[in-house]
């Protein structure tokens, strides 16, 4: 059979021995995820045609706005993933607090949990350009049948068990690992169902795209400065091609595809950086890893960080070996 002919749903349940814990568990989950992220596609493709674009007059945790789409993806997937006998606790980029869930039986046998930023990008929304979700996967810490604490969501990214998005893009696709490498599905709307279509997903080993909002740049630190002078300069394959969507998912995407690097520093306005730990960083961290490429802070691995906090932010440097690598080496020299 040509893998071209394969579902997302048949490559689940194809490859579910491989996971190194309970496979049934996370086949459900994963199903659960690929049906939010069809309702999601559903209504992001219909969103210029109703009256769901803009603000909601709320803001989040952090004092962003939110967008419509925001709420309306975040109940979407809270509902996928929590009215089913799945998961035993979730967190969302849109809520204060993680949510326990079965917590009232007390024979529950859920093993995981699951932190999600439910629409990544969600500006762009407004002028019809790329949006994701983006998810990560752990097993809980504390003893199963007990309610899950925040102990189960503090985790460091290298205990992840799977990770993946959905880009909301010309095309929407569902890229996940297990752990096993990359695997990239893409929706034939017309059916509603996801094909596989890029088997094996890998960063090229170096690249020529550099990825960051450089209206920033006097913000930012010297070491980031000097990287980006770097990738501006006239020698060997320099300068290198700037490319900035604005949606860490689809910036991703790109540069996994076709070789470059995404920075987020911090800055004066952000000093830890902007993007979240736990709902953006870790798990686009183990997705790089699994594709051969790399996520830093600028001086550790994303994947050795414990977090201390639920909506912790970090300053995050992703994308091509040999490109992270001459970025570290740069903020090193400036530290
Ligand atoms: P979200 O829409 O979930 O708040 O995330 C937006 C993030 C990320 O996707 C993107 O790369 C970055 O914020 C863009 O920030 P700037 O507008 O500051 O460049
Ligand atoms: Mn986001
Ligand atoms: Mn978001």
């Amino acid at each position: 059979m040509s893998h071209k002919n394969l579902t997302l749903g048949e490559f689940i349940i194809k490859n579910q021995d491989s996971f190194k814990y309970s496979s049934g568990e996370l086949s459900k989950l994963f199903n659960s995820i690929r049906l939010a992220a069809k309702v999601v596609n559903h209504e992001v493709n219909k969103a210029g045609l109703v009256d769901i674009i803009g603000a909601a007059g709320d803001t989040n945790i952090q004092g962003e706005d939110q967008q419509k789409l925001d709420v309306y993806a975040n109940e979407v997937f809270i509902n996928a993933l929590t009215k089913r006998n799945i998961i035993c606790g979730l967190g969302s980029e849109e809520e204060d607090d993680f949510i326990t869930i079965n917590s009232q039986d007390e024979n529950h046998q859920n093993k995981y949990i699951i932190l999600t930023d439910p629409l990544d990008g969600s500006s762009n929304i407004d002028v019809n350009v790329s949006v994701g979700t983006i998810f990560s996967v752990f097993r809980r810490v504390t003893p199963v049948g007990t309610p899950v604490t925040i102990e189960d969501f503090l985790q460091k990214g290298s205990e992840q068990v799977a990770a993946g998005y959905i880009i909301y893009g010309t095309s929407t696709m569902f890229v996940y690992t297990t752990g096993h490498g990359v695997n990239g599905f893409t929706l034939n709307p017309a059916l509603g169902v996801f094909y596989l279509s890029h088997p094996d997903m890998q960063f090229p080993e170096n690249g020529n795209i550099y990825s960051v909002n450089e209206g920033n740049y006097i913000h930012f630190p010297q070491g980031v400065k000097n990287y980006i002078k770097y990738c501006q300069e006239e020698q060997d394959d320099r300068p290198y091609t700037s490319r900035y969507i604005g949606s860490l998912v689809s910036d991703f995407h790109r540069n996994m595809i076709k070789g470059g690097i995404y920075i987020y520093p911090e800055t004066s306005k952000n000093p830890k950086g902007k993007l979240r730990l736990l709902y953006e960083c870790s798990p686009m961290a183990f997705i790089a890893e699994q594709a051969k490429g790399m996520a830093s802070d600028g001086f550790t691995r994303i994947l050795d960080i414990k977090p201390t906090e639920l909506h912790q932010r970090v300053p995050f440097i992703c994308g091509s070996k040999k490109m992270v690598k001459k970025a570290e080496d740069f903020m090193k020299n400036d530290q």
